[in-house]
């Protein structure tokens, strides 16, 4: 592998400690120049190429891959940067294991943490592919602006990552509806307490093998008390925080029965946004629909199926979807699909919604055109039975 060589942040020239030295003739020479080129290219060649340590002992042996329960196994070996001083520094991978922090890090404090999830498939040849991790690269970095964190360059999150499957390329399950599931995630590690941008960042890397995350369809609950996000915040963030305040509204509607919450808008709960860990689609006629608004995070998946089913002729509309435009949708029969789309989730159907103690139920699951069919073409486009025409699969070579 080509060592790495990340973009340099905010950094002065390590030259201006002597006020007006770029006025001698010398300093502006064309040998300088180059000369200043070389040290900067061996200096970066010297910081981030990745250092590897590999794992002495694997624990694939270990593994049951006929039983994969979604994020409890790591796969032996993790990518770890390290920013300061301005700059991503000292790329590793290394094996799998605990960190050590001190009790001050600012980002169990002040929540200074994104993260991103993806997946990576293996075909039946073998070849090991990740899905659209440009996407998740872009959505990272919008993540880090609005957290006030550095992005991460591409040399690192994306190659940093086709490193980290090579290595672990065995750990990647063959079996149809497992993968291995890929967290890219940051955090502020300055040991200091205060209420301010951290000036240090660990970004690492876990994989692990999966299988589905829902395993049925979904009973949602419309939530009109509790807010997820509103405008100005953020929602469209993969941030910590986001799930975090997830946590007790979402178990107050699994203590009704419902599987999850079906979000909405902070300002009147008049329309539905998202579902916990996944967007929300729906299918009207030929038109497939999905909420839209600077709150919600964009999800991939749901992008990717909305590329698809424009492809093939459908209409897809992102826009407002009123909490009555749906359930009158359901009682008058024209919302013939439901679905909550995402990466973990993939394609789950959603068969009920409560909405102010009210059941509403969808068709039938196993009926339903649309979801089935893109499913099925997820599927075989990510396991590499079909043709990549949008050209999604990133190959690890
Ligand atoms: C809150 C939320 N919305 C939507 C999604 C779906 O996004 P994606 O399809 O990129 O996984 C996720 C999952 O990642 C999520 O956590």
């Amino acid at each position: 592998m080509p060592p790495l060589r990340t973009k340099r942040h905010n950094k002065e020239t390590p030259y201006q400690f002597v006020a007006g030295w770029n006025e001698f003739p010398f300093f502006q020479s064309a040998f300088f120049a180059n000369l200043r080129a070389l040290v900067v290219i061996v200096m970066n060649e010297a910081t981030t190429a990745i250092r590897m340590e590999h794992t002495p002992q694997s624990r694939l042996p270990q593994v049951d891959f006929n039983n994969l329960k979604f994020g409890q196994i790591f796969s032996d070996h993790m990518l770890v940067a390290e920013f300061a001083h301005g700059q991503w520094e000292d790329v590793s991978i290394v094996p799998y294991g605990n960190l050590s922090l001190s009790p001050a890090t600012s980002a169990l404090h002040y929540g200074q943490a994104i993260f991103e999830g993806l997946k990576a498939y293996k075909f039946a040849d073998g070849t090991v592919s990740v899905f659209r991790p440009d996407k998740n690269h872009e959505r990272f970095n919008k993540s880090a602006r609005r957290l006030e964190m550095p992005e991460v360059p591409e040399e690192i999150f994306i190659g940093g990552l086709k490193a980290l499957l090579d290595l672990d390329r065995n750990w990647v399950p063959q079996a149809i509806g497992s993968s291995l599931y890929v967290r890219p995630f940051m955090f502020a590690t300055e040991a200091a307490l205060g209420v301010h941008p951290s000036d240090s960042y660990k970004f690492i890397i876990v994989t692990g093998p999966v299988g589905a995350y829902y395993n049925k369809p979904l009973r949602l609950k419309v939530e009109t008390h509790f807010t997820r996000a509103a405008e100005g915040g953020v929602g469209f963030s993969k941030n910590a925080g986001n799930y975090a305040l997830s946590l007790h509204p979402t178990r107050l509607a699994q203590e009704e029965g419902f599987d999850q919450l079906m979000w909405t808008d902070a300002n009147e709960h008049k329309y539905v946004e998202e579902a916990g860990t996944a967007n929300l689609m729906f299918r009207v006629g030929d038109t497939i629909i999905t909420p839209s608004s600077s709150t919600i995070l964009h999800g991939i998946t749901r992008r990717t199926i909305i590329e698809i089913a424009r492809h093939w002729g459908f209409q897809a509309e992102e826009r407002k979807v009123s909490v009555k435009e749906l359930i009158d949708g359901i009682e008058n029969g024209s919302v013939t699909e439901a679905f909550a789309a995402g990466t973990a989730a993939t394609l789950t159907p959603i068969s009920e919604i409560g909405y102010e103690g009210q059941i509403y139920t969808l068709p039938d699951p196993a009926k339903r055109e649309f979801s089935n069919k893109v499913l099925q073409y997820l599927n075989d486009l990510r396991y590499g039975r079909i043709a990549d025409e949008f050209g999604w699969n990133v190959i690890v070579d």
